[in-house]
This record gives structure tokens, C-alpha cells and sequence, in this order.
């Protein structure tokens, strides 16, 4: 990661409402074989993103956190892209990530969602797209995005645009 350059902008999701929202815009512009890192505190809501981001995706199936399975698998009936969802937090380090196999599909024709990235961080293609989510003691439904997209990616930023702050 340290040799690539992103461009970087910043969103406020004031709502649980909103949080799903923007993950149902963000999933409308994700393409086969993307892989998104999701960095953020316990409860930060990188779950419930993921289930908005899979509505965009056109995927109806509940989403649940993938915490003792390591990994779930859905498929869109109106997009037929898979999401291959991730929880790495009871991973030590890249090494067992490797070893779970789960680099095959990085590059599978589906869209990847990985909770928990920083700990195999290591591990990740430079044309990840990074998100992290922050809370705000102050206001409890709030949560602070950033999100990072490699240059080399052409990114539809305009269709997030409702949810842009400085
Ligand atoms: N704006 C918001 N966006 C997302 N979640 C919110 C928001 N406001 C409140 N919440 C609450 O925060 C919690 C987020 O839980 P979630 O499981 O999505 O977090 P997580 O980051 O996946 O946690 P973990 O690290 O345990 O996997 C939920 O209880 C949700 O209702
Ligand atoms: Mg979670």
C-alpha cells in the first residue's frame, strides 16, 4: 500500500438510514474482482454497511456478521455478481488468511468485503479500496467515512456525493 497513491474523500452517515443508503449507492458502482477493506472499531458498522452495499449489489439474502465462519458467500440474482464477505478479526495475520485459501478469491469475478482489513493488510492487492468508520461519542447514530480508491481506478465519486463533507 505505501507505493500507490488514492484519492481520498470524507462522508458523515447521520443515521442508520443513511449508513444503508450510501451502501446501496457505493454497491451500485462496485465492479467484478473489486476488493473493499473495512477498517473501524467494534460496532463501528462495518456489517451493517456491508448489508447496504449488498442491496446495491441487488442481493436480498439477510446479511449477518461473519465472525465465526470467516466467510460468507451470496449471490445477486439481478447482477450476478457474488460478494464474498469477510470477517478477519479472529485472524492473527496474513499468514492464516493465506492458509484459509481466501486469495483465490480476491480475483473471482465477485466483489469482496473484507471486515477487520488492517489485520492482513498485508495481504491485499494495492488496488484495494479502503473504507474506515469512525463513531462520535457526541452523537451516537453518527459515523465519520473515509474512503480511499487507488488512482487507477475509475470511480464513480458524483453518485456519493449526498453524503460528502470537508
Ligand atoms: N449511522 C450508523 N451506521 C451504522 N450503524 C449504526 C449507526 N448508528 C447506530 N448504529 C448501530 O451501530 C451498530 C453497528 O453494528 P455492526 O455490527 O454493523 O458493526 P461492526 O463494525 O460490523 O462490528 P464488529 O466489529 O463487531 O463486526 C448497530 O447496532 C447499529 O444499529
Ligand atoms: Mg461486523
Amino acid at each position: 500500500m505505501e507505493n500507490s497513491t488514492f484519492q481520498e474523500k470524507k462522508y458523515l452517515l447521520n443515521s442508520l438510514e443513511q449508513t444503508y443508503a450510501f451502501g446501496e449507492a457505493l454497491g451500485k458502482i462496485l465492479k467484478p474482482n473489486d476488493v473493499l477493506a473495512l477498517k473501524g472499531d467494534l460496532g463501528t458498522g462495518k456489517t451493517t454497511l456491508t448489508h447496504g452495499i449488498a442491496l446495491g449489489l441487488g442481493i436480498n439474502t439477510p446479511i449477518s456478521s461473519p465472525t465465526f465462519t470467516l466467510l460468507f458467500e451470496h449471490t445477486s440474482s439481478e447482477r450476478q455478481i457474488p460478494l464474498y464477505h469477510f470477517d478477519a478479526y479472529r485472524l492473527e495475520d496474513e499468514y492464516e488468511w493465506y492458509d484459509a485459501g481466501f486469495m483465490d478469491y480476491l480475483h473471482n469475478d465477485g466483489v469482496s468485503i473484507i471486515e477487520w482489513a488492517d489485520r492482513i493488510e498485508a495481504a491485499l492487492p494495492k488496488e484495494t479500496i479502503w473504507l474506515s468508520l469512525r463513531t462520535n461519542i457526541v452523537e451516537p447514530n453518527h459515523r465519520k467515512v473515509e474512503l480511499k480508491i487507488p488512482d487507477t481506478r475509475n470511480f464513480a465519486w458524483q453518485n456519493l456525493l449526498d453524503w460528502e463533507i470537508n
